[in-house]
């Protein structure tokens, strides 16, 4: 594991020689003949603009579907196992020496694959996944592709079931995934409809997600960093802060969160460069006219047990650098005391946690009202987590 207080550290190469080879594994799994391999940037475009904007319109078996599962494995796949392998090289999962994972909406096997190029060490664990889809097609995709990228011979033992969510899913999980699956559940399509939050929905997916664990078993959701997601998963939080979870990742404390997103206002998330991303998936993005640049992710690493007394000098910096209105630059930070902007230059990125030092005078930015704290001479003054 690299640096635990770097959020998503720079892809390693194991990562990105992985997402080279991915072509040719998703090629082998999934082959795309003559007239489909010219269709693909629309069908990339389309399963993109579904699966942003127009979520009620996505048919509940669209990952069954040649197409979309096609376009998903050559566009969403390559970029989630970028965004959730770079979240992974950096996140406690602390998982037991034979460890069980269940990867609720597994899809084609993301959580996975990103675990395998991202994390060499779990290689040789006896891991066990079940991996629960209702597309039993983009199950097997997966499988095959994993199988691909581990050279052909895989030493995890993963059971697939193509089935819905619910009910028992085996016995209990050292670590439960659910990753870009919140929106695409009954109850969020509900909530939409409603145009309000269902909290007691939120409760009973915490209790059911609570009854496939082990005693120490921790729960890890990962979304897309857009306004929707990250507020979805900050009203669980507050769910899950309700009922004894804590909070591992990515909060510095056990307080309400100060980037609830609502309405207009910011939201908590997390975003990166595409450094090592490879020239295939951006060849796609420009023939699908996506853009390529950036990638950003909200998430939520929930756990038991005790845990030490929020540091309210810890900070966790939750934005990219901007303009001062006072002159200068800032960014934003969260806190057990709220939000608060950290000033002057260093080599912080979003993502990290930072200690600082707090003046005895307190000043606040004019624009959010959070209070200004100095970064510390030098840098952002790491800390271990
Ligand atoms: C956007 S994909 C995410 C796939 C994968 N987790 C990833 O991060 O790339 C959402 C997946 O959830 C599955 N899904 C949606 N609702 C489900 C449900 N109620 N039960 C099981 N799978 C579901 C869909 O079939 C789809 O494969």
């Amino acid at each position: 594991m690299s640096d635990p207080t770097i959020l998503l550290p720079s892809p390693s190469s194991d990562l990105v020689a992985g997402l080279v080879r991915l072509e040719q594994a998703i090629d082998r799994a999934r082959p795309l003949r003559g007239k489909h391999r010219a269709t693909l940037p629309r069908e990339v475009a389309t399963l993109s603009e579904m699966l942003t904007y127009e979520r009620d319109s996505l048919p509940p078996d669209y990952m069954s579907r040649p197409a979309h599962l096609s376009a998903y494995l050559r566009w969403f796949l390559p970029w989630n196992i970028y965004r959730q392998g770079r979240l992974l090289a950096g996140l406690p999962l602390d998982l037991p020496a034979e460890p069980r994972l269940l990867d609720v909406g597994a899809g084609p096997l993301t959580f996975a694959c990103a675990l395998w190029l991202a994390r060499p060490e779990l290689r040789d664990r006896p891991l066990q996944i079940l991996a629960v889809d209702r597309s039993e097609a983009a199950l097997k995709a997966g499988r095959q592709v994993l199988t691909e990228l581990a050279g052909g011979k895989l030493p995890w033992r993963i059971e697939l079931q193509g089935r819905a969510a619910g009910g028992r899913m085996g016995p209990p999980c050292d670590l439960l995934v659910a990753a870009n699956l919140l929106n695409e559940l009954g109850g969020e399509r509900a909530s939409r409809r409603r145009r309000g939050p269902d909290q007691q929905g939120d409760e009973r997916l915490l209790e059911a997600w609570q009854k496939q664990l082990a005693p120490d078993g921790r729960i890890l959701l990962v979304e897309r960093g857009v306004r929707t997601a990250a507020a979805r998963l900050v009203r669980l939080r507050a769910a899950a802060l309700e009922h004894d979870w804590q909070v591992v990742a990515p909060c510095p404390h056990g307080e309400a969160c100060p980037l609830p997103g609502k309405r207009s206002g910011s939201w908590c998330h997390f975003a990166c460069d595409t450094a090592g991303m490879p020239a295939w998936v951006e060849r796609i993005g420009r023939s699908a006219q996506l853009p390529t640049e950036r990638v950003s992710l909200s998430f939520l690493l929930l756990g038991r047990g005790e845990t030490a007394a929020a540091d309210p000098d810890v900070v966790r910096v939750v934005s990219d650098n901007f303009a001062l209105d006072g002159g200068g630059r800032g960014r934003y930070g969260c806190t057990a005391d709220g939000l608060v902007v950290l000033t002057g230059r260093g080599p912080v990125v979003s993502g990290e946690l930072v200690r600082v030092k707090r003046p005895d005078r307190t000043t606040r930015d004019p624009r959010s009202g959070a209070m200004l704290l100095p970064l510390p001479v030098g840098g952002g003054g790491r800390r271990r987590r």
